[in-house]
């Protein structure tokens, strides 16, 4: 068998344009090679401007290697190739060349300027309509590339000579806009001509000055002036290149977008489309001048992630007739995205939509949207040949559309032709699977993976459809290990987590949510909150944990360090957190409906166990970047906050003075019970599950961690009673329900199909579904033993009845994957360990294994270790 090498990936990109990194880490996987083969060096060959250089790396190291040339300058095109060498001496053939291109690296690149109208928007009214904004040029001939580097104040697209720049929505997206306002980099060579080009652009309110928040919310929240940035760059073949950036010669006028906003929807009136306005020729002798607005270049970064796009269209499966007479579309999941239409009707028909995630009554029930208005409009302009329409800067979580105006009747075939669903999120590569015996466990998970979808847009939300849809960082902190399994979100969380130290107060408050918006006195975002802050240490180490990036710990180090010593501060020397406002075991189904954190688990023990851990992983974190003095200060604290923790909470028996789900859980999953009273914290722990006859009795403290630590302390069978269990609350309660997401309250809809009275009522939210990742690494049995899963654990726990489960993932080293079975043969199970990484075969009662690259199969029977293949 021959050594085969892909083409190397280049940081976490997954198209890498326009990138920000002058020295970017290349990663490769090796597709193929010989039993017991191993790499020892590697040769990146980086190829620039016609040279190309050979590098040779002694080693095995292949993922996130270190860039071995000078650093690339702003605009620069290199590509690169892998070869590798075994022991044996051979090299490889190379691996296909992968092309990488630098964006504008200095603010010095940057001549744009952000422009906007120069009218009167009216910036108090949720209802300012947004502008176009537009240029024309002639090119030369002789043109090699063409690039646009564009952001927005707001969100934007870009066309050029009548068609759409790039298949990204909702650009650019939600940072910390005053530090880091991001910029995308297209290659629009193809859309250029000789002579006469026009470019513009299409404005919306976005995140930057739409309306946000809840009870009214906040508008104007990073300015109130709406702006696009673009520098357009022609390259010739003399090397000679021609700017045209946004300026003042540009021109504005009236967007046929009447009003639009994030929660509320878009409203578009077709009749006041200014046809050909984005090609050359076109008269703007009546368009306004423009103005140029305030943007230091400094703050433009590149993405580390990629966008947000259209990723599937769904059909509507069914067209009802409502008790009360309307037409609601349904699309069968509960998605998030937009709905386009293709219709003809007489200028002036106006099709209203509005969108929500349930039925009550047979009725549309949007109350859960709570201010969000979720309702989209046309006009129709009357052309004879039929108008199609998408809203362009907005987005809903529905699965029911009401649809109100249209012209004619809508029937089963007329919706389908007609109206589609539009799913957008970040797009993110898809990495992880999981399947089972059972079809309510696997639409479980299916729901698992919908939610991740619907929240991962631009931001990692809390919800998707009401007004909120806010980066809450607990919500990540406890789904970001089944994210990181189902999806390659390494270059998102990055960024994110940069967003997170912007936003961290100099003492080290983490927000409850980043980007951060302002609220009301009780919800004041910025109060150091346990579970919700530790996202500054949780999340870095799961993404080193998962992709194998060291780069990220030393990145968010010191916002990690900062958090626990503010926790540290906070506790004094008693190191109990035991003071202040806490969210505490959040939506514990005790907890009354208005006061989702009066859980049954005292706060400021979930708020000691916590820093526990955050001391803890600051400790491991030091100890990965060699920082030996303060990995043994925090490791120091660590057992400290832990002798603490147990003497305050804990008794001599190991009853836990909140004697609840929630308490042993946390306690016995972040390690912080002494051995000697492990066994007796988690046989109380399975008895207070039974107790509740397998039902859910935890928050989103609890949930995240409950099935572990049962697993992990002899109670498998009790983790697979309240995974499996379907009374309300449960998982399978929700499924039983018909639910297509995870909700965020465990009775969102009650047994008797009507919406629970409470606020907290979204229909998708992912925190109780980080479960998922015990299916993957428990049931299925695949988890990371080492960074970046360089050493793999199989360690599949049967059990629940379950005759099969599989679970596949694509590491950072190449696809891992097992499927067991369970028959008269005894257990079957297949691992796959891709070349690079080293598996651990660790099956109940028989001694761990450690496998080469390649597929194993073994069988026990009768309690025999067979060996297959
Ligand atoms: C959000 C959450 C969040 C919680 C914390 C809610 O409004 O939707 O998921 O974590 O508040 O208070």
């Amino acid at each position: 068998m021959t050594v085969t090498v892909s083409a190397p990936r280049i940081e976490h990109h997954r198209e890498a344009r326009g990138i920000g990194e002058s020295r970017p880490r290349l990663s490769w996987t090796i597709t193929a090679a010989p039993a017991g083969w191993a790499q020892i060096a590697s040769r990146i060959e980086v190829l620039r401007s016609e040279a190309s250089v050979a590098f040779d790396v002694e080693g095995p190291e292949q993922v996130l290697v270190a860039w071995p040339d000078e650093p690339l300058s702003s605009r620069e095109i290199a590509h690169v190739r892998v070869s590798v060498r075994g022991e044996d001496g051979a090299w490889s053939a190379p691996s296909e060349w992968t092309t990488l291109e630098a964006g504008l690296l200095t603010p010095g690149d940057w001549s744009a300027g952000p422009i906007g109208a120069i009218r009167n928007e009216n910036p108090h009214s949720d209802r300012r309509r947004p502008s176009l904004v537009r240029t024309e040029f002639a090119a030369r001939p002789g043109l090699v590339r063409a690039r646009l580097y564009a952001t927005a104040h707001g969100v934007y697209q870009a066309e050029i000579n009548g068609r759409r720049v790039g298949d990204d929505i909702l650009s650019p997206g939600w940072t910390v806009y005053r530090e880091r306002l991001r910029y995308y980099t297209y290659d629009v060579t193809d859309l250029i001509e000789p002579g006469a080009n026009a470019i513009g652009a299409w404005l919306g309110d976005g995140w930057y000055r739409g309306r946000l928040g809840w009870r009214g919310g906040f508008r104007n929240l990073s300015g109130d002036d709406q702006s696009f940035l673009g520098q357009l760059e022609l390259t010739y073949e003399d090397g000679t290149r021609q700017v045209v950036a946004t300026d003042t010669t540009w021109k504005s006028a009236r967007s046929p977008i009447i009003a639009s906003g994030i929660y509320d929807g878009e409203d578009y009136d077709a009749r006041e489309e200014l046809a050909g306005w984005s090609l050359a020729g076109f008269d703007d002798g009546e368009w306004d001048r423009v103005q140029l607005r305030r943007r230091d270049p400094a703050t433009l970064v590149a993405p580390t992630g990629p966008p947000v796009r259209v990723t599937q269209e769904v059909a509507p499966v069914e067209v009802l007739t409502t008790p009360s007479g309307r037409r609601i579309l349904d699309f069968g999941q509960n998605l998030v995205g937009v709905v386009r239409l293709r219709g003809a009707a007489p200028a002036g028909t106006t099709v209203t939509l509005r969108t929500a995630e349930v039925l009550q009554d047979g009725e549309l029930y949007t109350r859960p949207l709570r201010e969000a208005k979720s309702t989209d409009r046309y006009t129709f302009a009357g052309r004879a040949e039929g108008e199609e329409w998408e809203p362009r800067f907005t987005f809903h979580g529905f699965r029911y559309v009401e649809v109100d105006g249209w012209h004619g009747d809508i029937d089963a075939d007329v919706a389908r032709g007609a109206l589609v669903a539009r799913v957008i999120h970040t797009d993110l590569e898809r990495t992880g699977w999981f399947a089972s015996s059972d079809p309510l466990l696997d639409r479980l998970h299916e729901n698992v993976v919908w939610g991740m979808r619907g929240n991962f847009v631009d931001v990692p939300t809390d919800c998707p459809q009401r007004d909120e849809r806010l980066g809450w960082t607990g919500d990540l902190q406890v789904f970001a290990p089944t994210a990181s399994f189902l999806y390659d979100c390494s270059g998102m969380l990055t960024g994110w987590l940069r967003d997170l130290e912007a936003e961290q107060l100099p003492d080290g408050t983490v927000p409850w949510f980043v980007p951060v918006i302002p609220a009301d006195t009780m919800w004041t975002p910025q109060r150091p909150g346990a579970a919700w802050g530790d996202a500054a240490t949780v999340v870095p180490w799961t993404l080193y944990e998962r992709f194998g990036d060291l780069g990220v710990l030393r990145a968010q180090f010191e916002s990690a360090r900062k958090w626990v010593d503010l926790q540290a501060e906070i506790s004094g020397p008693s190191r109990l957190w035991d003071t202040g406002f806490q969210l505490g075991d959040w939506l514990d189904p005790a907890a009354p409906p208005q006061d989702p954190a009066d859980a049954r688990t005292d706060r400021h023990l979930v708020a000691t166990a916590y820093f526990a851990l955050s001391a803890r992983l600051v400790a491991r974190m030091a100890e990965a970047l060699g920082d030996v003095a303060s990995a043994e200060k925090y490791g120091t604290l660590a057992d400290e906050v832990r002798s603490a923790f147990v003497a305050r909470y804990v008794g001599d028996d190991g009853r836990m003075t909140s004697d609840a789900q929630t308490a042993y859980a946390i306690a016995l999953r972040f390690e912080l019970l002494p051995e000697s009273l492990q066994d007796a914290a988690a046989d109380r722990l399975a008895e207070l599950v039974r107790e509740a006859g397998n039902r859910i009795a935890t928050g989103f403290v609890g949930t995240p961690v409950l099935a572990d630590a049962l697993s992990a302390h002899g109670h498998l069978e009790t983790a697979y009673d309240l995974l499996l269990e379907q009374g309300c609350p449960s998982w399978l309660y929700q499924v039983q329900m018909g639910a297509t997401t995870v909700w965020e309250r465990w009775d969102a809809m009650l047994p008797d199909g009507s919406v629970n009275s409470g606020s907290m009522t979204s229909f998708n939210h992912y925190a109780l579904g980080a479960v998922a990742d015990w299916l993957h690494r428990v049931v299925a049995g695949l988890s990371p033993a080492a960074p970046g899963y360089r050493r793999i654990r199989f360690a599949p726990r049967p059990g629940g009845g379950l005759t099969s489960a599989s679970a596949r993932h694509t590491t950072p080293y190449g696809e891992a994957s097992i499927q067991w079975r369970l028959d008269e043969g005894g257990l079957h199970v297949r691992v796959e360990v891709p070349v690079g990484a080293e598996g651990i075969l660790d099956l109940e009662g028989e001694d761990v294994e450690v496998l080469g690259h390649g597929v194993h199969e073994r069988r026990v029977a009768d309690a025999v270790l067979e060996e297959i293949a």
